[in-house]
């Protein structure tokens, strides 16, 4: 028989899944003892099941990954299918369940019961789908996810963490609720793994057939089982992946049936102050910087800071392909003596942010107004009057609009009645202004990154600056990958530096090992292998360049004016990443 949560194979009649441990029956609610599904009579104390109250099943709306997935993710599954069918793919994986509902449920009616679960249900759904994960199988009180397939994601590890994290948040404020009125108290266990697994086939209702590798799923729901409740616990192998953008507790090494030796579990706190994998790197501690002198040097770079200096703005766009380095040269320019007069303010969209609408201008305002993730509204609202009145009183009208995209309540009476079109029209209006005026007490550097992933809103307000930007002292330098598009192409104001693959000269001069001396030779051999084409990596080696520190740029350690994003540590609202909409 097959598992229904994770869909693994089980001998008939076994109680506990062998792959996630997930019961297989329903408890008495007379005796207490673990019944199969669909037992009349309890076994062990044979009184009637007929009445026990467990919730069983999910009902036929969770039937199906068809009749929950939301309609965007379901096309887009669709047409990507085939090309993932029969691959081998990298994964994340999330068990996420009710801690103990069974017993906090049995003495009350299936329906009554469901009407509790039902929420709780869809709330974990929710998160999952926020970060463009699949559920991939719905118990009664329990849901299983992946990350990164059949939807292809290459922060699949992140995504889960956000969307456990997401998940906690919305079931810990619905559960207050439910403590308050019906006085039963809820709390969801949260588990996650990456690991690799095979696509099988992916059929029209989305359900995805897939072999685990290893241990893949089986660690994830043993995570969730080793999790206290209202806790998300990660293994090793999914925080490596995910360092820097969480915040983890590391529990040591705990017992994990079905292994010889403990696995070592990190519990997942928050959210972290890194957002991009540049920041990750850099905190880390970079590798040298190498061949691209002649872009931040000679040509657009330079040229355009100096004539947005001298009041011509400008804007610049770095294009090029994944990891061609790209952010590596803002960081460069933005940490270069030459921006040192400049304010520096950074922002950029994020792979899972389309869906909500201004998420980099509120990261481009938190981090201007210095706001913490542990300030309060009313910290929040000092802070912004503060600063925005003593930059221009004229600027007050505009307060309301600040403090409601910071998610701090407005109680202005002209702000109250406005509609949706002319709440838009003054949030554009008021970011707006707010840079511009800045502008005209230092030169501003506003850097927008990875545009190809940006907001509908956030692209109006960029078009809006653009334009206005001839007679202000502001650069305004952007990146993205080569698919995105914008309108800007004909103004004389614009420029384009296309980065391309660094050059061989280049790429040796980065494989350089500090201080001149030769590299050891089993670096050297691995060298060689790679030159030839050939794998390199074998048993426990592991590649990662930005572990090497070079002797550039001290490693890890950012500069009082690195005004990165996040760096405030503020990146994201209440209800986890990615500000609850
Ligand atoms: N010129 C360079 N010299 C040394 N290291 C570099 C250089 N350019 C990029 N790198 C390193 O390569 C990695 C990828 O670069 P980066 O993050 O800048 O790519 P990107 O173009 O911004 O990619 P994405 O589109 O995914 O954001 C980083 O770790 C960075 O430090
Ligand atoms: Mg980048």
């Amino acid at each position: 028989m097959k598992c229904p949560r994770c869909q693994a194979e089980n001998r008939e009649g076994a109680r506990f899944c062998r792959e996630c441990g997930a019961t297989f029956g329903a408890v008495c609610s007379s005796c207490g003892a673990k019944v199969e599904a669909g037992s009349k009579f309890c076994d062990g104390c044979g009184a009637p099941l007929a009445a026990t109250p467990v919730p069983g099943p999910a009902p036929s709306r969770f039937a199906s990954p068809e009749s929950y997935t939301p309609k965007h993710l379901a096309e887009k599954i669709l047409t990507s299918k085939s090309a993932l069918e029969g691959e081998r793919k990298q994964v994340t994986v999330l068990f996420a369940d009710l801690k103990g509902s069974m017993e906090l449920l049995a003495d009350r009616d299936p329906e009554e019961a469901r009407k509790l679960l039902d929420p709780v249900l869809e709330r974990m759904m929710e998160a999952v789908h926020h970060y463009e994960g699949t559920v991939n199988q719905v118990m009664g009180d329990g849901i299983m996810a992946l990350f990164g397939a059949p939807l292809a994601h290459e922060d699949h590890a992140v995504r889960a963490c956000y969307a456990a994290l997401r998940m906690q948040e919305s079931v810990r404020r619905y559960a207050e609720e439910v403590r308050r009125t019906v006085g039963v108290p809820m709390h969801i266990r949260v588990g996650v793994n990456s690991g690799d697994v095979v696509v099988r086939s992916i059929g029209n209702d989305l359900h995805m057939d897939y072999t685990a590798v290893g241990q893949t799923t089986h660690l994830a729901a043993r995570m969730e089982q080793a999790a206290m409740p209202s806790s998300i616990l990660i293994t090793a192998d999914a925080l490596r992946l995910a360092e820097g953008y969480i915040q983890v507790k590391p529990l040591g090494p705990i017992p994990v049936k079905g292994l010889t030796g403990p696995l070592e579990a990190y519990e997942v706190t928050g959210v972290g102050r890194v957002r991009t994998r540049l920041q990750a790197a850099a905190a880390r501690g970079l590798t040298r910087f190498v061949g691209r002198d002649a872009e931040l040097d000679q040509d657009q770079l330079r040229k355009a800071l100096e004539q947005a200096g001298a009041g011509h703005g400008q804007v610049v766009a770095l294009v090029g392909e994944p990891g061609v380095g790209k952010s590596r040269l803002v960081w460069e320019f933005t940490h270069a003596h030459r921006t040192r007069e400049w304010l520096i303010l950074e922002s950029g969209s994020v792979s899972y942010g389309k869906a909500t609408s201004y998420l980099p201008v509120i990261d481009l305002l938190k981090a201007y107004f210095k706001i913490q993730a542990r300030d309060d509204h009313r910290d929040i609202r000092e802070k912004v009057t503060g600063k925005l009145l003593t930059l221009d009183e004229a600027l007050k009208p505009a307060l309301p609009t600040f403090l409601a995209l910071l998610d701090v309540p407005v109680d202005d009476p002209e702000w109250q009645a406005l509609d949706p079109i002319q709440r838009r029209q003054w949030t554009l209006d008021a970011v707006k202004r707010l840079l511009l005026r800045e502008s005209q007490v230092q030169p501003l550097l506003l850097v927008f990154e990875d545009l190809h992933w940006i907001d509908t809103e956030t692209q109006v307000l960029l078009d809006r600056l653009v334009e206005s930007l001839p007679t202000a002292r502001l650069l305004l330098l952007v990146n993205y990958r080569p698919e995105y598009q914008h309108g800007w192409g004909g103004k004389t104001y614009y420029s384009q530096v296309r980065l391309d693959t660094l050059p061989p000269e280049s790429a040796r001069e980065l494989l350089q090992p500090p201080g001149g001396r030769p590299w050891s030779s089993t670096v050297q051999a691995a060298l060689d292998r790679a030159h030839r084409g050939e794998p390199v990596l074998s048993g426990g080696e592991r590649a990662d360049p930005d572990r090497h520190e070079g002797p550039g740029r001290p490693a890890g350690r950012l500069s009082p004016r690195d005004r990165a994003r996040g760096d405030s540590g503020a990146g994201h609202g209440p209800g986890g990443p990615g500000r609850p909409d």
